[in-house]
């Protein structure tokens, strides 16, 4: 398993999973993946996995893990759900921004080993239209530094493209995969830079279509107008996974193919 012709192996990163209608599409979803992609190491964003669409809760954890899921990445909803704040202090492979504020629970950078690989995973939070993260470009260099291997996956998740762009051109050569997460929507820039980082701008939701970004489409619509008070829910609509697929090389951790994914029931 995992191994290709020309000495790479297989990553595979999927976006937030959003509410039931996420944990179902992906309960289908990855064994149909993980037999097509046959990669070596699977990494999920489940920020919104909880029920309410907001946060994680350990059951949702342990099942992506039963599902085959390597690692967990996190975002500004990390904390919403307050369970998960023992769970991410007991060593387990999930991350949550690593530029949170100090005394939050869990941590920002991790690392799994198969096969011989050790792949690092680095989670952070961009600072525009969130304002209560630190620095994310000075942290980036610091965790990069600290990780003893050239397999490196950071998972920045934030709002503005052009936050993220200049986030891919940092880490540029450094690492193996920068790949955005939060918008929900998939971008069409998946790319391999220069010096060898993949890098896509926004991997896309793993969550219900029709809705807005996941949440029911009229009480997003009742919001904008203005028509009336309410409440926002997970929108019920049939699933759909977006991710991407990375070749890495296994001696110098640098990509040398990408490739967007998607899956829908
Ligand atoms: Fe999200
Ligand atoms: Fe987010």
């Amino acid at each position: 398993m995992s191994e290709t012709p020309g000495g790479t192996y297989g990553l595979v990163f999927l976006g937030d999973i959003m509410g039931e209608p996420g944990m179902a599409a992906v309960r289908q979803g990855i064994p149909v993946i993980l037999a097509q992609e046959q990669p070596l190491f699977l990494v999920v964003n489940a920020e919104n996995a909880a029920p309410s669409g907001k946060g994680l809760l350990p059951a949702q954890a342990e099942e992506l893990y039963a599902l085959g899921v390597d690692a967990i990445t996190l975002g500004n909803h990390a904390f919403d759900e307050p369970a998960i704040e023992p769970y991410l202090n007991l060593g387990k492979p999930i991350i949550r921004p690593a530029n949170a504020p100090m005394n939050a629970p869990g941590r920002g950078r991790t690392s799994v080993t198969k096969d011989g690989i050790t792949l690092h995973l680095i989670n952070l939070c961009g600072q525009v239209f969130m304002k209560e993260w630190e620095d994310p470009f000075r942290a980036a260099l610091g965790l990069v530094k600290a990780c003893d291997s050239p397999h490196i996956l950071v998972d920045f998740h934030a709002e503005a493209t052009s936050e993220k762009i200049a986030m891919g051109w940092h880490l540029d050569g450094q690492v193996s995969l920068v790949v955005g997460t939060h918008t929900h929507v998939a971008t069409a820039d998946e790319q391999i830079l220069p010096g060898g980082t993949a890098y896509q701008t926004d991997v896309g939701m793993s969550g219900p279509h029709g809705g807005v970004i996941g949440m029911d489409r009229s009480a997003v619509l009742a919001k904008f107008t203005k028509t009336s008070l309410v409440r926002f829910r997970v929108h019920d609509g049939p699933g759909m996974i977006h991710g991407v697929r990375v070749d890495v090389d296994r001696v110098t951790g640098r990509a040398q193919a990408i490739r967007r994914l998607t899956w829908s029931t």
